[in-house]
């Protein structure tokens, strides 16, 4: 059986959901995962001058919040395996006003950001295609390339605790979304497994235990009744 937790399976999924990911990203949540990234970027409250490492960078979908407190000397960082996600960050750099954007087609469990060079990293619904053990090096790599008393963001959709609203929720992720992934795509397939991932993924609190230990001190974040939950916190 296939591991769709294997960094392979994982990597070929959004290389072949990239061409529609943007379009049915806005569309199923309503707006809402453009609010979530805002909310997601605010939670670091990011000071000029810095350095900001933005993992699971997709095609850059959270560039903009960052950059709006960017100046000269800020740096950014947005770090993707994806292929074809990473073709369009770069389509959208060079769109952008200059920037010092970094772009690293990489694996982010063996990336090559440097040790303790980050003042802020964040991260838009990367966690869920992790599983248990892939978190707990997710949380070895940001303890590594962040700075003592840098600051982390990490966010994803999730399963509300609401009896109803899950109900509704679910149905609409495991029906809604494939439908609509089959007429944007053409293929219901792969939209489906963002409804697997979620409903493994549940929430962020096994997030908030690996992290929660002696190397950071964290906060649990849950936004729209749990639609999206995440971390956000500092390396002691
Ligand atoms: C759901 S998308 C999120 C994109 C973007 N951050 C956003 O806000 O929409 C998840 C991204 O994580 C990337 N990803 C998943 N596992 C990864 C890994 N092990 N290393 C690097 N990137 C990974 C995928 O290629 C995909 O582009």
């Amino acid at each position: 059986m296939k591991d769709i937790y294997e960094p392979e399976y994982v990597e070929i999924l959004f290389d072949r959901m990239s061409e529609s990911y943007s379009r049915m990203n806005n569309i199923t949540s309503f707006g809402f995962s453009e609010k979530w990234r805002k909310q997601c970027v605010s939670e670091v409250d990011i000071e000029k001058g810095k350095m900001v490492v933005d993992l699971m960078t997709g095609m850059g979908e959270c560039w903009k919040f960052i950059l709006k407190k960017a100046d000269s000397k800020s740096k950014l960082i947005g770090l993707d395996f994806s292929y074809e996600m990473v073709q369009r960050a770069e389509k959208y750099r060079a769109k952008l006003k200059p920037h010092t954007i970094e772009i690293l087609r990489e694996n982010v469990f063996g990336n090559s950001i440097k040790d303790e060079s980050a003042d802020y990293v964040v991260s838009g619904f990367g966690l869920k295609t992790f599983n248990d053990n892939q978190l707990r090096k997710l949380a070895f790599e940001i303890n590594r390339i962040l700075k003592p008393n840098g600051k982390i963001a990490l966010i994803d959709i999730s399963v509300p605790k609401n009896k109803v609203l899950r109900i509704f929720y679910l149905f609409y992720l495991k029906n809604v979304i494939p439908l609509l992934g089959k007429l944007f795509l053409g293929n219901p397939e792969i939209y489906k497994m963002l409804g697997i991932y979620t409903q493994n993924f549940k929430n962020s609190e096994g997030v908030f235990q690996i992290f929660n230990n002696p190397n950071f001190e964290v906060e649990y974040l849950s936004y729209f009744f749990g639609c999206a939950t995440g971390i956000k916190g500092r390396k002691i």
